[in-house]
């Protein structure tokens, strides 16, 4: 019944605007040339991270080919097809920290003979290693995605990174390509994207950025080869700033760096905020978070602007997204959290942050893809749901390659207690067929906001578009209730002369596409 009742709701609300009050109480602006040359949005900034951690892999990518959960070569169908939907650009694995654990030969060969090793990074659950090296490649080949591994130097050796190297792309006699082979590979892989050690200052090895630098251009020695794969050196979290000047200062073999960011309501390691059941002062508190990305990348990009003034180097945003309490009842180790219209609205925030730095943001990936985190899919036994942040990533698809629209945005303020943010944002691209694509957020939860968009050189063209809210603030879809929050159509939108008045329901996402 639930289900069926946010349905019609959510079809109410993409109506909203011929039953609209005719005073609303936000009024912002926006301004966009949809002729202007813009940077392209490269693809990758909507990535995804899988790591060894929980059910992120084992029950929500693999189940196995004797499962009787229905998959194709051992991973699951529901899962496969839901991500193939998506168009996921590039997949970051191993880790995470247990990237710097991981042994990859532990991962290769008959599955029933491989190891079972400790995952001592989350809760010491035992790894039996059975999605590995072929397995993450056919993964990333079934689903379409380019391939990002992230390389052991906490435990590891430049050696066994080169070597694995070898074993997955060289189309050679030699023996690890052989051992490819013998283990039912003929053709190489392509491995687009080496990441060298992960949160190095932390579970990577506790080390400082004086240590880290020449060990990563170390790595990077003997990974980089002609037409090979984009070397990103393990990088800073938050505003660490001092980590970022140390590798590019001197970036020899690096054609990037990364950087962490999550978003904490509280800001608290130890006690994150509730995922549900939350106020609205937690509902801004978390948006006012997650915006702090944009100084983050700003902060970043002036230290590599010092040094590469060209753009050379990429700020990979290697992790990132919502960082909950753990659902009440799991395994805290697993970090399993509910997932809400506000991780819906966190993550088309974060997109348009990115989008404004396409320029120096060559890559995202958003922690994690499946059950762990802010996941895109949760799964639980042969049951799969599709969380609000799937579709948010779903709505944003067109922007993936087209050409970012600068956006002069005015809005009021969304103002709870001392936390006062814009109450409106405006992403805009346009796509290499001329389609322009406009998509805008409302944080405030009760109000609508009427938005007046100047699109010079679009007047009058065809408009299409998709909305995104729910009754709460905090409406998940739960396997009871599987589309509690989904996108539907919009009709909000409408052209008054030559601009777009846009009727935007309280905390809500929407895509246009126009023309
Ligand atoms: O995404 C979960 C963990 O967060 C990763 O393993 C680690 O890199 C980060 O601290």
């Amino acid at each position: 019944m639930a289900g069926r009742f946010g349905m019609a709701w959510a079809v109410a609300a993409a109506l909203a605007w011929v039953a609209a009050p005719a005073q609303a109480e936000i009024r912002a602006s926006a301004s966009i040339d949809a002729r202007a040359e813009g940077v392209r949005i490269a693809p990758e900034i909507y990535g995804q991270f899988a790591e060894h951690l929980g059910t992120g892999i084992e029950d929500g990518i693999w189940v196995g080919e004797d499962s009787s959960i229905p998959n194709i070569r051992g991973f699951r169908r529901d899962v496969v097809e839901a991500l193939r939907r998506l168009k996921v650009p590039v997949v970051r694995w191993p880790g995470g920290c247990f990237a710097d654990i991981y042994r990859w030969r532990d991962g290769i060969g008959p599955r029933d003979r491989r190891p079972v090793t400790l995952n001592k990074w989350w809760g010491n659950a035992e790894e039996r290693n059975r999605f590995g090296t072929h397995e993450f490649f056919d993964f990333a080949e079934l689903i379409g995605a380019k391939t990002y591994l992230n390389v052991n130097v906490g435990t590891g050796t430049a050696g066994e990174a080169r070597e694995w190297l070898e074993y997955v792309t060289s189309p050679s006699g030699s023996t690890l390509a052989q051992l490819r082979r013998a283990h039912g590979r003929e053709r190489p892989w392509r491995v687009d994207y080496i990441g060298i050690g992960n949160e190095m200052w932390g579970c990577g090895g506790n080390l400082t950025a004086a240590e880290f630098a020449p060990l990563a251009r170390r790595f990077a020695t003997f990974l980089r080869e002609e037409g090979g794969p984009r070397i990103i050196a393990g990088g800073a979290t938050g505003d660490d700033h001092g980590w970022t000047e140390a590798l590019v200062r001197d970036p020899r073999g690096f054609d990037a760096v990364s950087l962490h960011q999550y978003t904490l309501p509280t800001g608290d390691w130890t006690t994150k905020g509730a995922a549900v059941g939350f106020d609205e002062a937690a509902w801004a508190q978390t948006f006012q978070r997650t915006r702090r990305m944009e100084e983050l990348i700003v902060g970043h990009d002036a230290v590599m602007d010092r040094h590469d003034a060209e753009n050379r180097l990429a700020l990979i945003v290697a992790e990132w997204g919502s960082w909950y309490d753990p659902t009440p009842g799991t395994n805290s180790a697993f970090l399993q959290q509910e997932n809400s219209l506000r991780d819906a609205l966190i993550a088309a925030l974060n997109f348009a942050i990115f989008h404004r730095h396409a320029d120096r943001v060559r890559m995202a990936n958003i922690a994690q893809m499946v059950n762990v985190l802010q996941a895109m899919i949760h799964t639980r036994g042969e049951r799969m749901v599709l969380t609000p942040t799937y579709h948010a990533f779903e709505m944003f698809t067109p922007f993936q390659g087209a050409q970012a629209l600068p956006a002069q945005v005015t809005s009021p303020d969304y103002v709870v207690g001392d936390v006062s943010q814009p109450a409106v944002e405006v992403t805009a691209a346009r796509d290499a067929a001329g389609a322009v694509h406009v998509a805008l957020v409302n944080v405030d939860p009760d109000e609508e906001a009427i938005v007046s968009l100047a699109l010079a050189g679009r007047g009058q063209a065809a408009l299409s578009g998709r909305l995104l809210t729910a009754e709460r603030m905090d409406s998940v879809n739960s396997f009871g209730a599987p589309e509690t929050v989904r996108p539907v159509p919009f009709n909000g939108a409408r052209w008054l002369g030559e601009r777009l008045e846009v009727r935007l329901p309280a905390k809500s996402v929407v895509v246009l596409r126009v023309g």
